[in-house]
């Protein structure tokens, strides 16, 4: 060899040198690197890719000559065959638009079948629009991994899949996120699972109709002895079998999941000789009896949920708390009752416990809360609440140093909370609403609450929870929830609260706090905060004008002694309650810029003054517009045009002058119209009777004129129609008789003339006691109060000019509280079946000219407690069974005698003299 040849060589010697060297570390350089994609296998893919849609640009790489280093494709190293092929969505955020975009769709080939080698194929989380699973698919025999799950297939399952039998893994979970139909998979027969017990180690058929899978399923399952998972979550399953023929076959068994069937059975013994479980879920399953003692056998538990079965009865056993594994323990929302003490005080023995955490929520658990819960020192979440517990929150809480959550929120805890609590230094959440709490909660309740972030704190508006807390304290946690009501804060507005500038969430309803709050606390929590609420305190001064709020939903200041002017707030927030204070000067004229997102506005029992902002008309959602007993002058907007949600309006107990604005009768939506105690004038427009919603209108004390509308029989959900106290003539209209649902019809002091109508026993609600708290709740949601509970199924009349006699058919009305007809031109006499209306309280009769004597079935009303009969033409002896005893309410009728009136009837005269 020549020295040139050699100087030639030596350069490409060192570098097989080098690759020889990189060989020793690691054998698959090189090849792992380079793998030459085979022909075949690469023309297989191409057809395989070339039947499918992919929006988003995922089989990009799939055209160069290499298929092994297309993306999504692994070959062998040595052998260069395509060994893997990973499809799954790349994004998993299912619903999103990305995860729909990134689905692809379209018909799997059968040129997959040609990969001899394939062991890993994963296809989840697309969208094959029920598409069957394709047969093919059963004869890779060289998988060991296949996932189709969420990729919305739907028929039955191939049973040629048992001819997998070197499958480790099979993810079938069916739940479909396809925007073209509910798709779901079912398998009508699981005997090809014998095919694959040899080999299958996690099985996955959630969402899967197994309904009709017949009783052996559980036995079909079983035989599959390799398995370590079973997820059988929402399958329809009706019947848990309660013995297994060999429950040692399921020995691997470590997770078991079958959750929401239909399983309607007690909890099966065959569960604890599966005694490798670590994870065991049966909620939402129907179980029903106690929870069995077997638990004891399952040694490596680590995680079971019982939850929402709604059915599990009896005490919690005392073995759950022996398990030493045990990490996650959920029985909320079952019927477990008794006490916790046994239970916890197994954990307390078991000192090493691992539980982290524990849901004992919704059941009907009782008793005090046990000192040993505060051997639970590596809990982080305890959720007790919806339970009758009762007495104090353990001195030993102070020891459960991992607590994050603690929730004992909806029992019956009446004692005082231990100060200890202000040593849970990770505790995120506390809630303990809903209780009836007592006693004092100082500084040290709270003073190492680093961490704390959600208070809610709620107790009996008559029990006693006093904070005492130093008032220029600054406490160590920053809140961003905040609901804390009948609780004693007041009267100033600490500094502990002050500081809390971050809070996305206020609630302090009832905490006498009669303070000002100054300016920087607003402006301090404008940017986050959503609901704000301090009603039912004595705040006072006024409020910042001007404040950006862009997440602010709902504020509540109602019941308060604000004042000052409408807070200037630029906000989206839907609900504005200011009521009960004394807000003064007039509404901004760009209130729809301010608050463009409001529906519900609630100003009623303030000082405000001028005209209602015709502005309000843009406010396209406004739904309730509610603004009684304010000094509002002027007249009401006419500009009514697109309000299409607006159902309530209450501007009663104002100025409001000029007339009812013909545009009212635009709004499709309008239920209740409340006008009353106003100085409106002119006739009801005739375009009311399109708001063919209505279900309450009061336009009593105003001084309308013109004829009763006879159109109100096209309002066939009118509950309440008030129009006392105007100046209305004509007769009653006999249509006022057709509105089916009327309850309460007020017609009194004006000038109406003519008879009561015959056809007034047709007011059916009143006739047949129709149920009317939908029709009252409408109007409260409108006032925030019952003005109108006394009078319903009430007819007054009273203070006008009705003259003819009652007529009889009025008897029909047996549900009929009040009626008053006092003050008219009445006369005849009273029905002498006047007894017919059983339920009457109320019935005034007074100042007319019905004469006759007074029926004795008057007596037989038990409910009469209201009796008014004076200044008429009545004659005879008042019945002695009538029980009242105020002669003024029969005085004014010369001819009638006996007790309580002074004078003697003639037969007490010859009776008295007899004796
Ligand atoms: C495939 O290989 C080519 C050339 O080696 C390289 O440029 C490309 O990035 C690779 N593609 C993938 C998806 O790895
Ligand atoms: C199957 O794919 C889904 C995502 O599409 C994944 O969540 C699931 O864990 C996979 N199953 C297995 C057994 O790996
Ligand atoms: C499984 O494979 C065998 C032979 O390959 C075949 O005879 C049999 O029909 C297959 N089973 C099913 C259920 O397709
Ligand atoms: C499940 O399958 C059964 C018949 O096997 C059918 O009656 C039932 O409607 C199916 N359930 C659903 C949700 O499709
Ligand atoms: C406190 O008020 C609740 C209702 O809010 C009532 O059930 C309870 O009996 C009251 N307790 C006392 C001691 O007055
Ligand atoms: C309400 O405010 C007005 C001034 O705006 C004042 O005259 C009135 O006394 C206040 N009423 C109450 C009850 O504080
Ligand atoms: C009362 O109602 C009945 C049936 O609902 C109807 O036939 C009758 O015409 C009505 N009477 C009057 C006066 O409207």
């Amino acid at each position: 060899m020549d020295l040139k040849l050699k100087l030639r060589l030596r350069p490409s010697f060192f570098i097989s040198f080098l690759i020889f060297i990189l060989f020793l570390i690691n054998p698959n350089f090189g090849l792992a690197s380079n793998p030459k994609c085979i022909s075949t296998e690469r023309e297989a893919l191409l057809t395989f890719k070339a039947s499918l849609t992919d929006l988003t640009g995922r089989f990009s790489s799939w055209s160069g000559p290499d298929c092994c280093n297309w993306t999504g494709v692994l070959c062998d190293a040595r052998t260069s065959r395509v060994i893997k092929i990973d499809l799954r969505n790349p994004n998993q955020l299912v619903n999103s638009d990305e995860y729909k975009r990134g689905c692809l769709r379209g018909t799997i080939h059968p040129s997959l079948a040609r990969l001899k080698f394939l062991s890993y194929l994963d296809l989840s989380s697309n969208d094959f629009n029920g598409l069957e699973i394709p047969e093919f698919i059963g004869h890779i025999v060289s998988l060991r991994y296949l996932n189709l799950s969420s990729s919305s297939f739907s028929g039955e399952i191939p049973a040629v899949l048992g001819n997998l039998s070197k499958l480790e893994s099979l993810d079938l979970y069916a739940e479909s996120f396809s925007d073209s139909g509910a798709f779901s998979l079912r398998a009508s027969n699981l005997g090809w699972l014998s095919g694959l017990s040899s080999s299958l180690k996690y099985l996955n058929m959630g969402y899967v109709n197994l309904s009709g899978a017949g009783e052996t399923w559980l036995e079909d399952f079983s035989r599959v002895s390799t398995l370590k998972e079973l997820r059988l979550f929402n399958c329809e399953l009706k019947n848990l079998p309660l013995s297994l023929s060999s429950p040692a076959s399921l020995k691997l068994l470590e997770v078991l999941d079958l959750s929401e069937n239909s399983l309607n059975s007690p909890i099966p013994n065959w569960l604890f000789g599966l005694t490798s479980l670590r994870k065991l879920f049966l909620r939402w399953d129907f179980l029903e009896g106690s929870i069995p003692l077997g638990f004891k056998n399952l040694k490596l538990l680590e995680t079971l949920d019982l939850s929402n079965n709604l059915g599990l009865q009896g005490e919690i056993p005392s073995v759950l708390g022996d398990l030493p594994q045990l990490k996650f323990l959920d029985l909320s929302a079952n019927e477990l009752n008794g006490q916790i003490h046994g239970f916890l005080d197994a954990f307390s023995r078991n000192k090493g416990n691992s539980l982290v955490y524990l849901d004992l929520s919704s059941n009907k658990l009782a008793g005090t809360l046990p000192e040993s819960l505060g051997a639970l020192r590596n809990l982080q979440i305890l959720d007790l609440s919806s339970n009758s517990f009762t007495g104090s929150v353990p001195s030993s809480i102070g020891n459960m140093v991992s607590l994050k959550k603690l929730d004992l929120s909806y029992n019956a805890m009446d004692g005082s909370i231990a100060e200890s609590l202000g040593q849970l230094e990770q505790l995120v959440d506390l809630n303990l609403m809903a209780n009836t709490w007592e006693g004092v909660l100082q500084k040290s309740h709270f003073v190492n609450l680093r961490s704390l972030k959600t208070i809610h704190l709620t107790t009996e508006p008559n029990r006693s929870l006093f904070f005492k807390l130093p008032s220029t304290w600054i406490p160590p946690f920053r809140l961003e929830f905040i609901q804390i009501e009948n609780c004693q804060i007041g009267p100033s507005f600490p500094m502990w609260l002050q500081v809390q500038t971050k809070l996305n969430f206020v609630t302090l309803r009832n905490t006498g706090i009669e303070d000002t709050i100054p300016d920087s606390w607003y402006s301090g929590i404008s940017s986050e905060v959503t609901y704000l609420i301090l009603a039912n305190n004595r705040i006072k001064g006024s409020l910042p004008q001007k404040l950006v709020f862009p997440k602010l939903n709902t504020i509540d200041l109602s019941s308060n002694n604000f004042e000052g002017p409408f807070p200037l707030w630029s906000t989206k927030a839907t609900e504005i309650r200011l009521y009960e204070n004394n807000f003064s000067g007039s509404l901004p004229q760009n209130i729809d810029v301010l608050m463009p997102r409001m529906e519900k506005i609630y100003l009623f029992h303030n000082s405000f003054t001028g005209q209602i902002p015709s502005s309000l008309c843009e406010v396209s959602g406004l739904q309730i517009l509610s603004l009684r007993k304010n000094h509002f002058s002027g007249s009401f907007p006419k500009c009514w045009h697109r309000s299409f949600m607006l159902w309530g309006i209450d501007v009663s107990e104002n100025n409001i002058s000029g007339e009812i604005p013909e545009s009212l009768g635009v709004l499709p939506s309008l239920s209740v119209l409340l006008l009353n105690q106003n100085a409106l004038e002119g006739k009801i427009p005739e375009s009311l009777q399109n708001c063919s919603g209505l279900t309450n209108l009061d336009l009593g004390g105003n001084k309308l004129t013109g004829n009763i509308p006879p159109w109100t029989r096209k309002l066939a959900s009118l509950f309440m129609l008030r129009l006392q106290s105007n100046s209305f003539t004509g007769q009653i209209p006999a249509e006022l008789c057709n509105v089916p649902n009327l309850h309460i019809l007020d017609l009194s002091g004006n000038k109406i003339s003519g008879p009561i109508p015959k056809c007034i026993s047709n007011l059916t609600a009143i006739a047949h006691g129709t149920s009317s708290e939908v029709f009252q709740n409408l109007v409260f949601i409108v006032t925030r109060a019952r003005q109108y509970q006394d009078i319903v199924d009430s007819i007054n009349l009273s203070g006008n000019n009705i003259s003819g006699e009652i007529p009889g058919e009025i008897l029909g009305l047996s549900y009929l509280r009040i009626l008053n007809i006092s003050r008219n031109s009445m006369a005849g006499s009273i029905p002498e079946k006047i007894s017919e209306l059983s339920r009457l309280e109320t019935l005034d009769l007074s100042r007319n000219r019905f004469s006759g004597a007074i029926p004795q079935s008057l007596a037989a009303i038990s409910s009469l407690q209201r009796l008014n009969l004076s200044f008429n033409k009545l004659e005879g002896s008042i019945p002695n069974l009538l029980k009242f005893q105020d002669p003024s309410i029969y005085i004014g009728n010369e001819l009638l005698c006996g007790k309580p009136l002074p004078k003697k009837c003639p037969k007490d005269i010859i009776n008295s003299r007899l004796l």
